[in-house]
């Protein structure tokens, strides 16, 4: 089983204390990484295990191992001693592990560690990306049989994770420390039930950043997002791929709270991604079941399709996989889920006689303009770009218009519904208002598919004006929980509207 490690980074030991008090109740291990201590710490370091109550690991990284410590070998012995010095009978006063690098072999240290019962953790860390021959080096970190051997390596691509893969699948079960750092590297840090990794390592992070660029997370999110103490190696997998802004993306909370809720042995992992043919190996390889597809593949998933649904065709964009006994099954779930929440949010069976004005033309607007279409909306489409209004306007046979004069005079005729879907005013997209040349009646419904933030310029006006309005959390939970359904087979277990009024 594997262990739960807090990687503790702080100046002091008082400091590295305080951090492991947040997280003590989640974590087996704790890692202290002395080259990030103040060195007059040193002198105090031998007294960690005791106040820190629960098996240390002490760890002395070189700069050129991607660490801090900046001093020369003989320093660093001289540390990696005061951590095995005045050794007690009780060993929950000793450390547990030292982290010492494949070419640091001092035969005295090695000997008093045996001797003391601290085992000694024999790393690799790969800066550069997998190496030439991680097997010749597996067969030097593997030498001695009291040690366990630890690779680390920086990935830096797709096809790097999916080497980094086949060669983990081919060691032999023994004890084994195996992680991927970088963004291209987390699904290593949930799968260690696949990997057979024996400790993985986690570290504080801030609240509105769960995993950083390190692709590194809290203990808090391992257990409460993924539940990584749960999975086993025949868990069912699932999964989100897409650029790297998927590391932040809420559908992994969402479907893992489901499958919680059930009590489904599958688990969803992000997956940002550089590469859809890597991808589509390490899909094979890992034996995903189905995933998510967003930014920026969408669109370029289409000729890795087996089958896709009538609203893939039509819309031209595919957000969701299912492995099928024939290949992969492509759906629209952005689709299907704006279609529930819409009918929810306004109340109605369809959209006859609703005359529906459509803001932007983009790839949500081409999944909001197919229902519309589907359910009988008499709609338009006003975008900045008018080649793009134009295109898709005319695929459903609604009006268009740029933003003119031609705009204001459709919107004043199609403002029962008005929906908007472009970027302008989300969190980390334009600012602004991407409809402030329309002054709201406060009769129309107005929906804009933004989630975050909850309230956009727009909507804040249109609420002021007496509109009814919401946001787009309603449709993310909609198009996850029709999602969730193609993957499972089995309802989501809730499906709240939230954010209107
Ligand atoms: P998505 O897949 O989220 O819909 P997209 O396909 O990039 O994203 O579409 C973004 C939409 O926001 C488009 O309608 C775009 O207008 P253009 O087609 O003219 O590019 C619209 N958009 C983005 N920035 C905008 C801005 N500053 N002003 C007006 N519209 C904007």
């Amino acid at each position: 089983m594997a262990q739960l490690c807090l990687s503790l980074t702080g100046k002091t030991l008082e400091e590295d204390l305080r951090t492991l008090e947040l997280y003590r109740s989640r974590v087996d291990l704790a890692e202290l990484r002395a080259d990030c201590l103040d060195p007059r710490e040193f002198f105090h370091l031998r007294s960690f295990p005791e106040l820190a109550g629960i098996p240390t690991i002490l760890t002395v990284r070189r700069r050129s191992d991607g660490g801090f410590f900046a001093d020369g070998e003989g320093t660093r012995l001289v540390a990696f001693a005061k951590g095995l010095a005045f050794a007690s009978r009780d060993r929950r006063l000793n450390f547990a592990y030292l982290d010492i690098e494949r070419d640091f072999r001092i035969p005295a240290l090695e000997e008093a560690s045996r001797t003391f019962g601290t085992r000694i953790i024999r790393s690799q860390y790969c800066p550069d990306g997998l190496p030439d021959n991680p097997e010749g080096l597996w067969a030097e970190l593997s030498r001695d049989p009291f040690e366990i051997p630890k690779l680390i390596v920086n990935i830096k691509s797709m096809e790097e994770g999916r080497k980094y893969l086949e060669f983990m699948d081919k060691l032999p079960g023994s004890e084994h420390i195996t992680l991927g750092t970088g963004e291209y590297g987390f699904w290593t840090r949930i799968l260690t039930a696949r990997t057979g990794s024996l400790i993985n390592y986690t570290t504080r992070t801030e609240a509105s950043n769960p995993i950083n660029t390190q692709g590194q997370i809290s203990p808090e999110t391992c257990d409460s997002v993924y539940r990584w103490r749960k999975i086993r190696k025949d868990y069912s997998l699932y999964g989100i791929l897409g650029g790297p802004a998927v590391l932040g993306s809420l559908s992994p909370a969402l479907h893992n709270a489901g499958f919680a809720a059930l009590g489904l042995p599958a688990v969803y992992i992000p997956f940002p991604s550089d590469s859809l043919e890597a991808f589509w190996d390490l899909a094979d390889r890992l034996g995903l079941k189905g995933f998510t597809i967003t930014v920026p593949f969408r669109e370029k998933v289409l000729p890795f399709l087996a089958e896709r649904s009538p609203e893939v065709e039509v819309i031209g964009a595919c957000n969701t996989a299912v492995r099928t006994a024939s290949g992969w099954s492509g759906f629209n779930t952005d689709a299907l889920g704006f279609e529930r929440s819409l009918l929810g949010f306004l109340k109605v069976k369809d959209l006859r006689g609703i005359r529906t004005a459509v803001i932007g033309a983009g790839g949500s607007a081409r999944a909001v303009a197919y229902v519309l279409h589907k359910l009988g909306a008499e709609a338009c489409v006003i975008n900045r770009s008018l080649i793009k209004a134009r295109k898709l306007a005319e695929l459903h046979g609604f009006q268009w218009s740029g933003i003119n004069e031609r705009a204001l005079e459709l919107l004043e005729t199609h403002n029962d519904l008005i929906i908007q879907t472009t970027t302008v005013g989300m969190a980390g997209g334009p600012p602004g208002d991407p409809l402030e040349w329309y002054e709201f009646s406060g009769r129309e419904a107005f929906l804009d598919i933004i989630y975050n933030p909850l309230e956009t310029p727009a909507m804040r006006r249109a609420r002021a004006a007496g509109c009814r309005v919401t946001n787009g959390i309603g449709m993310f939970r909609a198009q996850g929980a029709v999602q969730f359904e193609l993957f499972t087979g089995k309802e989501y277990p809730y499906l709240p509207f939230g954010g209107q009024s």
